[in-house]
C-alpha cells in the first residue's frame, strides 16, 4: 500500500538515499556520501514547500516501509507530473514496484486529474523499464548519452502514460 511518511520510516528511506550501488539509477545528482543530516534537512525542506505540489507515498508492504514514490514537477496547465521511485535492495524484483507505480499512476489520474505521467531512466536499468512497462509506461524518446554512469555515458529514456479517458 502507498500511505504517507512517519518519522519511524527516516532510517529506510536513509538507507535508500545514501546507497551509492544505485545512485545513477536514482538520481541525477553527482554521486557522493549523504549524511544523516543532510538527508534530514532535505526532507524538511520539501515539507516546508507550500508551493511544490509534490505527492510523496512510503510503499509499505504488511507495515514495513520498502521504498517511496513520488510525483513531482507538476504542470497545472498541461496536466501532468514526473514519476519517480526507489525500493530498498531486498524489496526488488517481487512485483512491488510495478504495483506501487500502477497505484501512483491511477492517483495522478483519479485523485490529481492528470493527463500524462511520464519519468526519466537510464538505458541499463532494465529491471526499471521494464517494471515501468508493466504498468503500461511507453518509451517516448531518449536523450543521447545524456547521463554519466559508473564510467560510460547512458542514454535517458523517457517514458510516458496517458489517461485513456
Ligand atoms: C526500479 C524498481 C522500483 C522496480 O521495482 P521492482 O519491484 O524491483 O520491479 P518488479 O519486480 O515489479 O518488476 C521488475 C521486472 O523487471 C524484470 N527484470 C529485472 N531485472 C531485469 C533485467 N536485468 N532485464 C530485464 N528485465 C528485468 C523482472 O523480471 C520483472 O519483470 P516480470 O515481472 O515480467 O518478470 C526497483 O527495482 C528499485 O527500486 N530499483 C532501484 C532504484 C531504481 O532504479 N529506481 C528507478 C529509477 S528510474
Amino acid at each position: 500500500m502507498l500511505r504517507s511518511r512517519s518519522a519511524d520510516d527516516f532510517d529506510v528511506l536513509f538507507r535508500i538515499a545514501d546507497d551509492l550501488a544505485t545512485w545513477e539509477e536514482r538520481s541525477a545528482t553527482s554521486p557522493g556520501p549523504l549524511t544523516r543530516e543532510a538527508f534530514k534537512s532535505r526532507l524538511a525542506q520539501g515539507d516546508a514547500d507550500d508551493s511544490s505540489q509534490n505527492v510523496r507515498f512510503v510503499v509499505d508492504v504488511d507495515g514495513a516501509a520498502v521504498g517511496s514514490v513520488s510525483l513531482f514537477d507538476f504542470d497545472e496547465l498541461a496536466r501532468h507530473a514526473e514519476v519517480g521511485i526507489a525500493l530498498v535492495p531486498e524489496a526488488r524484483g517481487q512485483g512491488i514496484g510495478s504495483a506501487a507505480i500502477a497505484q501512483i499512476v491511477d492517483f495522478a489520474f483519479v485523485r490529481c486529474n492528470l493527463r500524462r505521467v511520464h519519468l526519466q531512466v537510464i538505458e541499463s536499468n532494465l529491471g526499471a523499464i521494464r517494471a515501468y512497462e508493466k504498468a503500461g509506461f511507453v518509451v517516448e524518446g531518449r536523450q543521447r548519452q545524456h547521463a554519466w554512469v559508473r564510467g560510460k555515458y547512458e542514454d535517458i529514456v523517457i517514458m510516458g502514460i496517458l489517461r485513456s479517458a
